[in-house]
């Protein structure tokens, strides 16, 4: 099995793979491999999609884009976003730095996350961001008592958890009852309760997240419709709100899954919430995959092949290091060879990095036309690939390159072997024992 995705920027002439205007042989001559390579266009037409739904036909912006940057954290990306004029979803004080590394509006960023420290809330409240969006109860009183303490006022949200089954896989599903996100349906009204008495705390919206890679639109209707009710009880007691946050989670075509259009599958939600009266507030959507998973593929070469009794193994100097995805939730990224060798053979075999873990795979029964020396593309890899990758091995983490037409601009330089530990120490032995 190897489906490829349709894919904005990425393109063959059944030769040889390119993207945009340079082939991935030239891109792979320039910078090595394994390198991460985007393409501008593909990334520019996904936020573009989204933008299209976010106003009302008389041009009235009724939704705005929040990245949802733990999806692909490269300074690159997110000023392009940022130029494009998205806001940020962000869930550490390490993502809130690189934003404002690049001269983000913090009134343009909502923080997410189930544990945020003292010290990260201390951090957004000083900057004045957009919103908090507050998991827990507990964390409702420590955003308080902080803000108390710095002489502020915390915006906050409550995520709710609307118990919705996004049929996703179990680890990137977020709004069911027993995953550990967001504030339990039931307790959502009392909670709100608490937080208008708050002295420091001002409520602005509502939240929800469900899960990633959610490729129908019901399940979100679903989670909508049980926002919308609560909104309704909580406005009769007096609480009102400036913004409804839907989350992220729409899917992409990996394989052959078929999720709606982005255009539609925004209109569809904020026609929904207009239908339903609620056209009054500001939606955020907080997209990650959907904006730059199939902006992006990873590049390797083919170390060496090897036959086995039961299977054949390509071995390529990418791992599991590189792009988690498959070792992590057994995910499917279709997997090309970037010139087309008709002369060879067409084996299959199981693609697998150098990491000494049987997990360390890319792809399976992979049908494959190729000899050591080749390059490999593995596609739909712009979300969660490099923001993901890791050192293990003490392997260098791989270079990612932007190209825009026939440029090809290096935005995170590979990882030196003296980058590996340059912040590690050895203890020298006492002089005198
Ligand atoms: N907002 C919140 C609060 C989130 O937790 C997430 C993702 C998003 C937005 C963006 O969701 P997206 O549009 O990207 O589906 N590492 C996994 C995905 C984890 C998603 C976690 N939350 C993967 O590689 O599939």
């Amino acid at each position: 099995m190897n489906l490829i995705p349709p894919l904005t920027g990425f393109s063959t002439n059944h030769h040889e793979w390119f993207v945009e205007d340079i082939s991935l042989t030239d891109i792979a001559k320039e910078f090595n491999t394994p390198t991460y390579v985007y393409s501008l266009e593909a990334l520019t037409t996904a936020f573009m999609a989204y933008d299209k739904a976010c106003f009302r036909k008389d041009g009235s912006r009724r939704a705005n884009i929040h990245f949802a940057m733990k999806s692909n954290s490269n300074l690159a990306i997110l000023d392009i976003f940022n130029r494009l004029g998205a806001g940020f979803d962000l869930v550490s004080a390490g993502e809130l730095a690189r934003v404002m590394q690049i001269g983000v509006n913090p009134k343009k960023c909502v923080f997410s996350g189930v544990g945020k420290s003292k010290s990260e809330i201390e951090y957004a409240l000083t900057l004045g961001l957009k919103c908090f969006n507050v998991e827990s109860i507990p964390e409702l009183y420590r955003i308080n008592q902080i803000a108390g303490q710095l002489g502020l006022t915390a915006n906050i949200s409550l995520r709710v958890n609307p118990d919705i089954d996004a049929k996703t896989h179990p680890y990137i599903s977020t709004g069911l009852k027993d995953n550990k996100f967001g504030i339990a349906y039931e307790d959502v009204i009392p909670t709100y309760m608490i937080a208008q008495q708050m002295p420091h705390c001002k409520i602005k919206g509502v939240d929800c997240h469900i899960g990633s890679q959610i490729t129908d639109t019901q399940p979100y209707i679903d989670a909508l419709n049980r926002i919308l009710g609560l909104i309704t009880e909580l406005q009769d007691l007096g609480i009102t709100f400036e913004h409804l946050d839907i989350g992220g989670g729409l899917g992409i075509v990996y394989a052959d899954e078929s999720p709606p259009h982005i255009t539609e599958f925004a209109n569809t939600l904020l026609d929904h919430i207009e239908a339903k009266g609620f056209g009054h507030l500001e939606v955020i959507f907080e997209p990650g995959r959907s904006l730059v998973g199939n902006a992006g593929i990873l590049l390797t070469e083919i170390e060496y092949l090897k036959p086995g009794e039961t299977k054949n193994f390509c071995i390529v100097n990418a791992a599991m290091n590189d792009l988690m995805r498959p070792s992590m939730y057994e995910a499917y990224h279709a997997i090309v060879a970037v010139k087309s060798k008709e002369n060879l053979p067409v084996r299959n075999y199981d693609v697998v990095g150098p990491v000494c873990e049987s997990g360390d795979w890319l792809g399976r029964d992979r049908d494959l036309a190729v000899e050591p020396g080749d390059l490999l593309a593995i596609l739909s890899a712009g979300a969660y690939g490099a923001s993901m990758s890791s050192n293990y091995n003490s392997r260098g983490r791989a270079a990612e390159v932007i190209v825009n037409k026939a440029q090809a601009h290096l935005v995170r330089e590979r990882e030196s072997i003296a980058d590996l530990f340059s912040k590690e120490h050895i203890i020298k032995p006492a002089s005198n024992p």
